[in-house]
């Protein structure tokens, strides 16, 4: 009896100490979206919880985007809805020199279209965002920011976006994109990865926050991570870029000069400089030639396909060349198998998924969604670093392994 007392005092202590330690015990240290791939379009979307009442939105996500637009029609019903005030706090936060206002007097943002490059005027507003915390292994319970800053766009600039979606949801460097709001909402460190999967029906999944980041069957994928520096741009602050200083294929030195490297999801496949392109692909065909693959007749939009015939469709055939994407030092690569280079084309071809950019794209390399897939991605703004992983599938696990059930 009194040791049941005692038993029943102790828990009631406990209770009363968590209870006074943590004023909010359910305060997140990590939230947790599904990220899937919209097998037409090839980008990829998530699922966001928004308004009062909540309703699910589908966006397309954008690693470089400075912020959350959504086409706000006349079904946008939300009692939390506000816009933002001219001149004011939240206003400066959008805009790092001139404020944008409009008739109404309310602070307005230009939001792009980056598929279909048109831009257009929002309203900046604020308005609920719910999503799942977690504790690295499943998600644990949803949460809510009551004034979540989002750009409210005219509905026709959501036309060329996935079936679906309603938005674009960015992820980049900027102070009102959704790593930044998400990490001063709960006071959590400014950092987030991500883990594309390539499968349609198989979501990947973004974290905010730091790790444990883990997979089934129960690999903690953030102890995986290699570092590089983050590089800003001034004029694409918002950008993800870091410094490439030489490439090898199958360990051979192919003949570049340190080049700046983005990383991007709206592009689904590698787009690289020219003079780049072919120093990359001259060596790569060598190599390849060299283990016996057949090179066979370009399939628009890629240039450089091989033969698949007798190799009864192995994953990572002998003969197709690593890439080796060297950093800082030469120590430091980020290594591109057979699973992020080439595409399958058909039955028995598969094309390297790299495509020219002509004299000036945006970034001398551009990584897209093929390459990153099945490879975990920290960004880390606190320290302007990026981690990286290599492909998930050499330690026996991938990005759809992530528990979303709770
Ligand atoms: C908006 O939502 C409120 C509360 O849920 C509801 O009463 C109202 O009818 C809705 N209006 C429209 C136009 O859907
Ligand atoms: C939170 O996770 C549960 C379980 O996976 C899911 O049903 C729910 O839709 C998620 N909520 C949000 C806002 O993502
Ligand atoms: C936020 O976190 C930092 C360090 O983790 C801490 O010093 C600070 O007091 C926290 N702020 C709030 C408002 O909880
Ligand atoms: C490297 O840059 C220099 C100066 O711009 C140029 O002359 C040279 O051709 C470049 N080398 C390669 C391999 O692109
Ligand atoms: C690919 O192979 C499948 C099954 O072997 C066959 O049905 C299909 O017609 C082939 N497709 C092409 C484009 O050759």
């Amino acid at each position: 009896m009194a040791s049941s007392q005692t038993h029943f005092f102790l828990l009631f202590l406990s209770f009363l100490i968590s209870d006074t330690f943590s004023e909010q015990p359910s305060t997140p240290t990590a939230l947790v979206l599904p990220i899937s791939k919209h097998a037409l379009t090839l980008q990829y979307t998530t699922i966001l919880s928004r308004r009062t009442p909540l309703v699910p939105l589908n966006v397309v996500v954008d690693l470089n985007g400075p912020f959350l637009w959504i086409s706000c029609d006349s079904t946008y019903n939300s009692s939390t809805y506000k816009s933002v005030q001219c001149h004011s706090p939240l206003c400066s936060l959008a805009h790092s020199n001139k404020l944008g206002c409009n008739h109404y007097n309310t602070c307005t943002v230009f939001s792009k279209n980056v598929f279909t490059k048109k831009v257009s005027a929002g309203e900046l507003s604020e308005d609920v965002l719910s999503l799942n915390s977690t504790n690295g292994l499943n998600p644990i319970s949803m949460v809510s920011i009551p004034q979540f800053l989002f750009s409210c766009a005219p509905a026709f600039l959501s036309r060329g976006l996935a079936s679906g979606a309603k938005g674009v949801a960015g992820l980049g460097h900027t102070k009102i994109a959704l790593p930044t709001q998400l990490a001063n909402a709960f006071n959590f460190t400014r950092k987030f990865s991500m883990c594309l999967s390539p499968s349609p029906n198989d979501p990947g999944v973004i974290f905010f926050g730091d790790g444990p980041y883990v997979l089934l069957p129960g690999i903690d994928i953030s102890k995986l991570l290699t570092f590089t520096p983050l590089i800003q741009r001034p004029r694409d602050s918002n950008e993800y870029y870091i410094r490439v200083k030489s490439i090898r294929v199958n360990g051979k030195q192919v003949p570049i000069n340190s080049s700046l490297l983005m990383i991007s999801t709206v592009n689904p496949y590698a787009i690289i400089e020219s003079s780049i392109y072919s120093s990359l692909t001259r060596v790569f065909i060598e190599e390849a030639l060299a283990a016996n693959v057949a090179r066979v007749e370009s399939q628009a939009p890629f240039d450089v396909c091989f033969s698949t015939k007798n190799t009864n469709g192995a994953m990572i055939r002998p003969g197709v060349p690593v890439i080796d994407l060297v950093l800082q030092n030469e120590k430091v690569f980020w290594r591109i198998f057979e699973i992020n280079s080439m595409v399958p084309v058909g039955n028995d071809t598969v094309c390297l998924g790299f495509l020219d950019g002509g004299l000036n794209p945006r970034a001398s390399i551009i990584l897209g969604g093929y390459q990153l897939e099945d490879n975990l991605l920290q960004f880390d703004l606190e320290s302007s670093r990026l981690g990286f992983t290599s492909s998930l599938l050499l330690r026996e696990t991938d990005c759809a392994s992530f528990n979303f059930t709770n």
